[in-house]
């Protein structure tokens, strides 16, 4: 079944709050969902959650989950390099991340990152593992690279053509050229600290906690630092004031590989349009820029 990204946190949440977390495979980029839909046959006891950002992968998937009457699969269209941030610790078996696009021209857009690694450490139960499959090299190498961080958080093997119980479709179209299949084995050699995953993204002054609102005189603001930034691209119904209908600020923040956009929405108080940013460090600190932007007037911050 489809499912959105709040009924996954929420799941997550509350399987771990009674401890009632079963098995979880997740595999990132399914495509066809040829070894996913195998998996999930082939695994009952096991929950499969599958991650694609290709709607008509995505359909065409749950219309085949529904055909074959499968009940252990969750899949969702979302970004995988922020999916793992949302998730509490130790949650995950395995995740499969097979023929991801290899992006060898533009490699900050692979799904593998440091943050990606950071990540799977994080969420990955111990003795959990994450595997990568790819005919790119260069992908290979670079993964290679950047298992070089993480000498003490896993185990890391690597093979050439080995053989998978089921070939995936790219895989399929890789073997018809005769290319080589380069496999990268993550194996988890601990448990992590559980996370604060409950940021407070409030407009609130925290001195006193009297309500923020938006100051008259707007200006469009980018705030760069070292890891995230913060950009107020508009003021939609200025001057924003008492008198005024309902306004939106639009912001873009977080991290510049992917960013995010939200509207900030000023009625009789100041609060995220829709939905609160995601939980992630990045956006928390992105939030806390805000703040001091709002109580500054929207004058540009000065690093103190
Ligand atoms: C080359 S295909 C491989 C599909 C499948 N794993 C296979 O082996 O046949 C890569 C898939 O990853 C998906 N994808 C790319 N970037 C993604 C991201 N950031 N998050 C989730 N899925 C992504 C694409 O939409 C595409 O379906």
């Amino acid at each position: 079944m489809i499912i959105s990204i709040g009924e996954i946190r929420e799941f997550f949440q509350v399987s771990k709050n009674t401890n009632f977390l079963p098995k979880v495979w997740l595999e990132i980029g399914f495509g066809s969902g040829r070894h996913l839909l195998h998996n999930a046959k082939n695994y009952p006891e096991i929950l499969h959650i599958g991650l694609e950002i290709h709607s008509p992968s995505l359909e065409q998937v749950a219309r085949q989950i529904g055909l074959l009457g499968l009940k252990n699969i969750l899949i969702l269209s979302y970004d995988a390099r922020i999916f793992l941030e949302i998730l509490p610790s130790n949650t995950l078996d395995k995740i499969f991340v097979h023929f991801p696009v290899p992006w060898d021209k533009q490699p900050h857009r692979r799904i593998l990152s440091h943050t990606f690694l950071t990540q799977s450490a994080r969420v990955l139960k111990e003795k959990g593992h994450l595997q990568l499959r790819t005919d790119s090299l260069d992908y290979f190498n670079y993964a290679k690279n950047l298992a070089q961080d993480f000498k003490t958080d896993f185990q890391i093997q690597s093979h050439v053509n080995a053989e998978e119980a089921i070939i995936s479709k790219y895989e399929a179209r890789w073997l018809r050229q005769n290319k080589d299949i380069y496999t990268l084995e993550f194996l988890a050699l601990h448990s992590s600290t559980s996370r604060k995953l409950d940021f407070d993204f409030a407009f609130l002054d925290s001195a006193v906690q009297p309500l923020l609102f938006l100051p008259k005189n707007f200006q469009k603001t980018k705030i760069v630092q070292k890891d995230y930034f913060l950009h107020l691209e508009d003021l939609f119904i200025s001057p924003c004031d008492s008198s005024s209908p309902p306004c939106l600020l639009k912001i873009s923040f977080g991290d510049f590989n992917y960013p995010q956009t939200r509207y900030a929405l000023q009625t009789n108080h100041l609060e995220y349009f829709k939905e609160n940013p995601l939980p992630t460090y990045l956006n928390y600190k992105a939030h806390q820029q805000l703040l001091q932007l709002i109580q500054n007037d929207f004058s540009l911050y000065k690093e103190s």
